[in-house]
């Protein structure tokens, strides 16, 4: 992370959880601008309640959650998709009984009366998934698991956010799609943008992110940087993602 720059996500002291029990514990985490990070952890570990917390999504959280200038604890969902945060979700979630075009701009819907930058946007997501333009009036049910994902990713892009969350995106895919969903993410880099990566994947992680945090039982307990996972870190991280 550049010290000199506050950092564009910064977590403190984040509890969040559903019932009684919290799954996530005090948890602080921050991503500078321009840079990605990785949350790695095994299943049930907490790492989509980060991320939902994050978008307001789960009811109960306490602790601090900023975004740029802004604190968005106590912010509603709809206001921080408003370009604050954006989310590429655990199961894609897409609406299988629209196109890929209908998918897209449904990322893009607080900027619709801004059409020249919808538009922008729009050929941004493209040029990074030329694929989908060809296939952009198709149903989002006739793509492939890959090419789902890449709607998915395109869809989080069409909100322009200031932080980008990305759930699992490799999962389930073949190996070709996993090379285009971290080129990709590279390209994402290159562009500017920040990324917090939720992965049980080693080698994307250590691929896309500057920095790794390790979660388990919703507290993080390691953080490494790809060097030091490369310098022997690995059995400590295999250790803990089984
Ligand atoms: N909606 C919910 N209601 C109640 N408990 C939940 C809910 N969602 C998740 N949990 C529980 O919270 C814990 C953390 O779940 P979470 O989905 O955050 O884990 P994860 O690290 O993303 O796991 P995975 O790698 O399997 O996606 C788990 O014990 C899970 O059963
Ligand atoms: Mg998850």
């Amino acid at each position: 992370m550049n010290e000199q720059s506050s950092p564009v996500l910064e977590i403190s002291s984040l509890s969040a959880g559903y019932g009684r029990f919290d799954v996530v514990r005090d948890i602080g985490l921050s991503v500078g601008k321009g840079e990605a990070v990785a949350l790695l952890g095994p299943n049930g570990a907490g790492k989509t309640t980060v991320l939902r917390a994050i978008m307001g999504l789960v009811k109960q959280r306490r602790g601090l959650v900023r975004i740029g200038a802004t604190n968005v604890s106590d912010l509603p969902t709809h206001r921080i998709a408003r370009g604050l945060a954006a989310i590429a979700p655990e199961g894609r979630r897409l609406f299988l009984d629209q196109s890929v075009e209908d998918n897209l701009l449904l990322g893009a819907l607080h900027l619709r009366r801004d059409q020249a930058r919808v538009e922008r946007l729009l050929t941004s997501v493209y040029d990074l998934f030329p694929v989908l333009r060809n296939y952009r009036h198709r149903l989002s049910s006739f793509l492939s698991g890959g090419e789902q994902q890449m709607v998915a990713i395109g869809r989080m892009l069409m909100s322009d956010p200031e932080i980008m969350l990305l759930d699992e995106p490799s999962v389930a895919l073949s190996p070709v799609a996993v090379d285009i969903v971290v080129k990709a993410m590279l390209e994402l880099r290159k562009r500017g943008a920040s990324l917090l990566l939720v992965e049980q994947r080693i080698d994307v992680a250590t691929r896309v992110c500057d920095r790794l945090y390790v979660m388990t039982h919703g507290e993080i307990v390691e953080e490494m940087t790809p060097d030091t996972v490369r310098a022997g870190g690995m059995s400590i991280l295999s250790k803990y993602l089984g």
